[in-house]
């Protein structure tokens, strides 16, 4: 049977923002006009989708965009696309607007969404953008490598004020569900210790007594990396310098960490990416979502995707507590 020729392919970006959904965003309308396929953005994610908030684009309107955090289509986390009524009034524009693939790129409220439009005949890809790095069905998301060296490099300017006073640094780090970013960047900087949502935290092993073997190999600065999903970092401070006599303060680093310019390993991953999942729409391999597996682009049917999951890397983070000592 002859493959049904695309003419028109949506683009949209939706829930939190990433640093790469810009390169993403470039290599989907710059692949779609190498198929001879007219690229639509959509504008603030399913919210956009439901009120036809969309704009024609072309090979210059993604120019000079890479290097740019943020995302040039908005994004949205959207209540209305949650009702029934949101639903039908977003396939409607689908429908409407003669788009015959929709490309839907963000974390995994966004692949939550691009999943109710697959049931409803739409033809979706996704593509892993999250700071948080939490998709199952993917080794690595867009965007949590710039996040990682803007939670990196902040820390290391704590550390230097920290270490002067002599005082115990007590830092969240993004990840509302998940310790991918905590863990990284706890080993990326030399965490005394991290607490994460995955692993249960015990305040007096993993904490106090990791401080206490540290004063006594002469360490003066003590780093506690915390996971957004965990919080409590006011309890935290406040237990440590009532059981050390420390002083401890706290930083939350919040949203700047989603912002910056990508990294290279970010731009490339979301060109690759992006291109590879219009040559899923222009190949009728729809319905899926991109992943990197194992050094590796490829689709995974967004049924199946949907169901995998991803263990924290219990090895660095055991790494982490080896070379922290
Ligand atoms: O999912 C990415 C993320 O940055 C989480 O780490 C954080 O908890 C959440 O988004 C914040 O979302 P919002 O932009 O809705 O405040």
């Amino acid at each position: 049977m002859e493959r049904k020729k695309l003419r028109r392919v949506g683009i949209l970006t939706s829930g939190g923002d990433a640093p790469g959904m810009n390169a993403a965003i470039r290599a989907c309308v710059r692949n779609c006009l190498q198929h001879d396929i007219a690229p639509i953005g959509i504008r603030r994610g399913y919210q956009g989708l439901i009120h036809a908030d969309t704009v024609e684009m072309d090979a210059r309107s993604v120019n000079g965009i890479t290097d740019r955090g943020g995302t040039i289509l908005y994004t949205a986390r959207s209540e209305d696309f949650m009702t029934s009524e949101g639903l039908d009034r977003a396939v409607s524009t689908i429908k409407y607007m003669g788009i015959d693939g929709l490309v839907c790129i963000g974390g995994d409220g966004t692949f939550r969404g691009a999943k109710t439009l697959a049931d409803k005949g739409v033809n979706v890809v996704g593509i892993p953008a999250t700071i948080d790095n939490d998709i199952g069905c993917s080794h690595y998301t867009i965007g949590f490598d710039t996040a990682a060296n803007t939670a990196m490099l902040a820390i290391d300017k704590l550390a230097d004020t920290m270490q002067s006073h002599e005082r115990v640094s007590v830092v969240e780090v993004m990840g509302r569900h998940a310790g991918h970013l905590a863990v990284y960047v706890g080993l990326a900087v030399g965490a005394t210790s991290i607490i994460i949502p995955e692993f249960p935290f015990n305040f007096d092993r993993d904490v106090i007594e990791q401080i206490r073997e540290g004063r006594m190999r002469d360490k003066h600065h003590h780093l506690i990396i915390v996971a957004e999903g965990v919080g409590k970092c006011d309890e935290i401070s406040r237990g440590i310098t009532e059981q050390t006599g420390l002083e401890a303060r706290v930083s939350i680093l919040g949203y700047i960490q989603r912002g910056g310019s990508p990294s290279a390993r970010d731009r490339v991953m979301a060109s690759r990416m992006g291109h590879f999942a219009i040559e899923q729409l222009a190949t009728d391999n729809g319905n899926s979502i991109v992943c990197y597996r194992d050094s590796r682009i490829l689709a995974v049917p967004i049924d199946k995707a949907m169901t995998m999951t991803k263990q924290l890397d219990a090895y660095m983070y055991k790494v982490a507590y080896d070379v922290t000592i």
